[in-house]
């Protein structure tokens, strides 16, 4: 599937009032957590997308009693701690990282093997970040190559609780220990080097189990249990921002975006963006389930470029392609350092974004650790998305702000997070056009 965005400066920019689908991260959480409990979960405003049904797949596949989901709706029937089962097969997670990295904290503590494969994307993605410590813990992974999927996970191990400073700013790493610790003996502690996002802290809190946060360590008590509850999902701030950047970039804008969730470890995009000028205001700010959401309102901005201070990368981690983007759009340099997580994402997204700005006249130029941007005229040309969804949706926006056609080739990834992406964008005055190859 490929995407063409034609180009044109004068075009009317990004109009409506809009809500995007669920978030990811809190969509995976809610069905392994609902899983876990005891009781019956409802879930609304699920996440259709490839990515979280295969996490919902999967604990199908473990003896999990699931219905939906159906717009949105899902029903859980939990199974307690230890009630999953030996699954048939492996567990094909597709191209979730989330998923695999998640599930092999879970499955580190039951009683049977189980093995996880993925497509040939997060078949290339480093998992020595969750085996080193699930090792440590006592439990036995076993990795292809390189530490790389598939991973074979070896039940039956005792697990014991440890304390575990992250190399890494990784929510999915700090998940992971988290939910062994859930079937460790004693406490499991985990000390990040910068905030991520705490979805799995607060998602654990509403369903009743005890999470001690002191400044940047996590600790849970393990073993321990999980009483079903209600998740109201929020619409997913990674796909608002595609929004936000498209309607800032293109004269003319103001789009509202609804019921986003506007947890503070996500919501470093609209810091950046506002630091580069763009004008976004909050609207219809309560909080659901343990997470706060928010109407945001974006109208078209002059951007500036900017030294993104790095405080904030951990903060946008997933939004990085649409960000380069609009320092692309912006009237000067954006420097972005500190930055290296990007490069084991879906695709290098370093590598990628920059060579895709390249090829449409950007001089854009990456660094170990990030891009330096110099703002100006976007060109027209082809780009590749190297089968990354954020990357493909990312250029499609560029659309706005340039003078000619831009086709994107591999947009069918785009259903791992965005389903209905094309048409949305669609609806709001971007012309795009989707063509089956
Ligand atoms: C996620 C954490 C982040 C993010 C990913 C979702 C999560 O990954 O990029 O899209 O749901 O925990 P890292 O933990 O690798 O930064």
């Amino acid at each position: 599937m490929k995407f063409i965005v034609q180009g044109g400066l004068n075009r009317p920019g990004l109009q409506g009032s809009i809500r995007v689908p669920g978030d990811k991260s809190i969509s995976h959480r809610s069905i392994m957590f609902g899983s876990l409990a005891e009781g019956t979960s409802h879930i609304s405003g699920f996440l259709e997308g490839e990515d979280s049904l295969n996490t919902l797949r999967a604990f199908q596949q473990m003896g999990v009693h699931i219905e939906g989901p159906l717009n949105g709706e899902v029903t859980i029937e939990g199974v307690g701690m230890h009630g999953l089962k030996r699954p048939a097969h492996a567990l094909d997670l597709g191209n979730s990282g989330t998923s695999m990295r998640l599930l092999s904290g879970l499955l580190a503590g039951q009683q049977f093997d189980v093995k996880l494969t993925g497509d040939a994307s997060l078949s290339k993605r480093p998992m020595k970040r969750v085996t080193d410590p699930l090792s440590m813990m006592g439990a036995k992974v076993d990795a292809a190559d390189g530490g790389k999927p598939p991973l074979k996970i070896n039940g039956n191990q005792a697990l014991t609780g440890i304390h575990y400073q992250m190399p890494m700013a990784s929510a999915q790493v700090k998940s992971c220990c988290l939910l062994a610790g859930m079937y460790a003996t004693g406490k499991t502690c985990v000390t990040e080097p910068a905030v991520t996002r705490d979805h799995t802290e607060r998602m654990l809190t509403a369903f009743g189990c005890d999470v001690e946060v002191t400044d940047s360590t996590v600790c849970i008590d393990g073993p321990a249990k999980l009483i079903a509850t209600d998740i109201d999902v929020p619409a997913d701030i990674s796909s608002a921002a595609f929004f936000m950047v498209g309607a800032s970039i293109a004269a003319d804008s103001d789009i509202t975006l609804l019921h986003v969730g506007m947890n503070p470890t996500r919501t470093g995009v609209i810091e950046i963006l506002q630091l580069m000028g763009a004008h976004i205001s909050l609207s219809n700010e309560k909080e659901v389930g343990g997470e706060p959401v928010a109407d945001i309102r974006v109208q078209s901005a002059d951007l500036k470029g900017i030294n993104i201070p790095e405080s904030l990368v951990p903060l946008a981690i997933d939004e990085f392609p649409v960000l380069f983007v609009a320092a692309a759009c912006a009237q000067g340099q954006t420097v972005v350092t500190g930055a290296e997580e990007l490069r084991v994402k879906e695709s290098d997204r370093i590598q990628v974004m920059a060579d895709g700005l390249q090829v449409l006249g950007v001089n854009a130029q990456a660094t170990d650790d990030g891009m330096i941007i110099q703002g100006g005229d976007i060109g027209s040309g082809t780009v590749y998305s190297h089968d990354d969804h954020r990357i493909a949706m990312a250029f499609a926006m560029a659309g706005l702000c340039t003078s000619g056609d831009i086709h994107i080739e591999d947009c069918e990834t785009v259903n791992t997070s965005f389903p209905g992406f094309a048409e949305l964008v669609a609806s709001c005055g971007l012309s795009i056009k989707v063509v089956d190859e």
